[in-house]
């Protein structure tokens, strides 16, 4: 996955590492070790584990944690705040007299401890972690309560003004939580490895409702006040909200979609086959643990493609094309109810866990319901992502990047959002497959995710498991996967599984005969999948003419596709060869599409040209107000001295 272009991601890591090297929590340093693992004996788990240490949060969870949230909210839309309580069941350690919070940009107005007023302290904001709330508390508190308010920073929060939504009537907000965004919006103990319960009462507009990653209304009632429950034990990444003018229409018994009134038919349309991939799922790695599964087609500005909240995954509406051929993205999700939300990585530094295991069970789910050859298309496209990718951060210096387990001292886990974890990780899985085979490496997955399940993992663990219960087991396996290759080397093993695709080849078949001087009109096209026509725009010359670019626009209609992971390449070329005739679909696309993804290599294409420059700046103020926190800093480190 191209997740992030390769200027931003120098320009990004470098931004953070310098400003960034002296931030991080130097208190909390001194009660641990500086490698990122301590060892202790955990009497719980079956194995002698080394606890990871997240650096991403100024929780102790050894000394006090919370266990549950009760949270209630009011949603105001005028003043763009949420203002509500906080109630936390906690758990202390005997002679620990402090619990710590993650919070960053919010009002702390009042803090009770079992219903006394508290003497809390907020510290100085640290750049990359905020802000530490410290809680006086003793072995026998129970309860922490804290009153406070969200501030126009709340980086995980969009607040959309009513022309900003499909029905233009109504405004609209989201959150995006992952990775260390929910503490902008709730105080929290926000580390993937820490886990607790939910129940939220949350206050919207009348002609409004309300969804959470959680069970939910399927109706708009009259009092404008929502409850829910999630009662699976969650980390805080995974908290999510999303208010507007929503319907909601079943696809199956377990399945349903939300969606503004005039996108609903539509999306019911595109979903229909959630339910198949549900049951194929579970047919693969066993029962699905979190009740229903819905999905909410949020509006364009959404940064991502998807993201997994529980019970409830949060989707572009990007990937609404009309055919139902861009739903592997729900496949993802739906894979993250598993691997990501069942089994969770410790740390960001073992997002690959999360990621790339989602990506093997996305294609597994895919071979599942769509066939072998479907399959093979969305393997190869990930390992062009994964080629492309490595060569661009070896380039751009952040190489040390390649390596599956990261190394995020003092830097924003955004950092770790690149192809790696997914395609690489992918790679590794498949390479597994391959060398014990399917019905092995079957077993052992089934085994993982019932052994860890609502627990964490990291990447040592996960080495030592797979060890023990897999290659041990399978002679040679070891020596021929070198899985310590793949986490701690960086760049692409040379062991990386070929994948064979008819539909693959003939794609590049009639770039190459394109190349060689055969008209666009006489090329084999008939039939092709989406995924052949980004192989064959990838398989172009980089630098194309005018009248090449017009050519292939007129035969194919790319400008005017209603695939956006056609028009998104299309559009890189269009920005690289200052293809004039579509830029009134790139900026169209630019100023209306919020999901980075997409943005990275366009702009990056724009910026990369001293002639576009100021038509990137031009169309970015244009698009800001439409884009989520997430994306516009990306952006914007990317024109920074520009
Ligand atoms: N969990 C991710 C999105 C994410 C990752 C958000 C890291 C914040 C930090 C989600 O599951 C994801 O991978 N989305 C992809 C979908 C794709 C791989 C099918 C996306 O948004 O492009
Ligand atoms: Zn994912």
């Amino acid at each position: 996955m191209q997740h992030f272009s390769l200027q931003l991601k120098t320009i990004l890591s470098s931004l953070v590492l310098f400003s960034l090297f002296t931030a991080c929590n130097p208190e909390k340093k001194t009660t641990e070790t500086n490698t990122d693992v301590i060892t202790e004996t955990d009497s719980t788990a079956q194995m002698n584990t080394k606890k990871p240490v997240d650096i991403h949060t100024f929780a102790i969870p050894e000394e006090a944690k919370i266990t549950h949230l009760d949270l209630k909210l009011n949603v105001d839309f005028e003043n763009k705040m949420l203002s509500g309580v906080a109630t936390y069941d906690i758990e202390v350690q005997n002679n620990i007299d402090k619990i710590y919070l993650d919070t960053r940009s919010l009002t702390i107005e009042k803090v009770e401890v079992d219903g006394q007023k508290a003497e809390f302290e907020l510290a100085n904001e640290d750049q990359n972690l905020g802000q530490k709330l410290a809680i006086p508390v003793t072995s026998q508190s129970q309860k922490v309560t804290i009153t406070y308010q969200t501030s126009s920073e709340a980086e995980a929060l969009q607040w959309l003004s009513p022309s900003q939504t499909a029905g233009k009537k109504s405004p609209f907000l989201f959150t995006q939580s992952q990775a260390i965004l929910a503490r902008t919006w709730v105080p929290t103990q926000d580390s993937p490895g820490i886990r607790f319960t939910y129940t939220a009462e949350v206050t919207v507009p009348k002609e409004l409702m309300a969804v959470m990653s959680a069970e939910n209304p399927q109706q708009k009632n009259d009092s404008g006040v929502y409850t829910f429950k999630m009662e699976q034990p969650i980390p805080a990444y995974l908290l999510a909200l999303s208010v507007g003018d929503l319907r909601f229409q079943p696809i199956g018994e377990r399945t349903g979609v939300y969606a503004e009134p005039s996108m609903i038919s539509k999306s019911a349309y595109e979903f229909e086959e959630m339910d198949k991939m549900l049951d194929a799922a579970e047919k693969l790695y066993g029962e699905y643990a979190w009740g229903r599964y819905d999905l909410i087609v949020l509006p364009p500005s959404f940064p991502f493609g998807g993201m997994e909240n529980p019970r409830l995954t949060f989707a572009t509406p990007t990937i609404l094309a009309g055919d139902r051929s861009l739903t592997s993205l729900v496949a993802h999700e739906l894979a993250h109810s598993w691997s990501g939300n069942l089994v969770t990585n410790a740390t960001w530094n073992d997002f690959w866990l999360n990621e790339g295991f989602t990506v093997y069970f996305e294609n597994r789910i895919m071979e599942e319901v769509y066939g072998k050859d479907y399959a093979e298309m969305l393997a190869l496209i990930s390992y062009q992502d994964l080629k492309n990718e490595v060569e661009a951060m070896k380039k751009a210096g952040s190489g040390e990047d390649t390596r599956l387990k990261l190394d995020l001292t003092d830097r924003n886990p955004d950092d770790g959002v690149t192809s790696i974890a997914y395609d690489k990780g992918f790679y590794l899985l498949k390479l597994i497959e391959n060398t014990v085979g399917r019905e092995k490496f079957d077993i052992f997955l089934n085994q993982y995710f019932t052994e860890f399940a609502f627990k964490t993992t990291n990447t040592e663990d996960f080495l030592t498991y797979l060890d023990k219960n897999l290659l041990s087991k399978v002679e040679g396996s070891m020596q021929k996967i070198n899985p310590k290759e793949w986490i701690y080397e960086t760049g692409i093993p040379s062991n990386i599984p070929k994948i064979e695709s008819e539909r693959y080849d003939k794609a590049i078949a009639a770039a190459t005969s394109w190349k060689e001087g055969t008209p666009a009109a006489q090329l084999e096209t008939k039939d092709w999948a989406y995924q052949q026509w980004l192989f064959f725009l990838s398989a172009l010359p980089e630098d194309l003419t005018s009248q090449q670019m017009e050519e292939l626009d007129k035969q194919f209609e790319f400008s005017e596709t209603g695939n956006n992971e056609i028009l998104g390449k299309w559009l890189v070329k269009v920005a690289h060869n200052q293809y004039e005739k579509s830029y009134p679909q790139l900026r169209k696309f630019l100023v209306n599409v919020g999901r980075r993804k997409f943005l990275s290599p366009i702009y990056g294409e724009l910026i990369a040209n001293e002639k576009t420059i100021p038509l990137a700046k031009e169309i970015y103020e244009e698009a800001k107000p439409n884009y989520h926190f997430v994306s516009s800093s990306s952006i914007e480190k990317m024109l920074e001295g520009k």
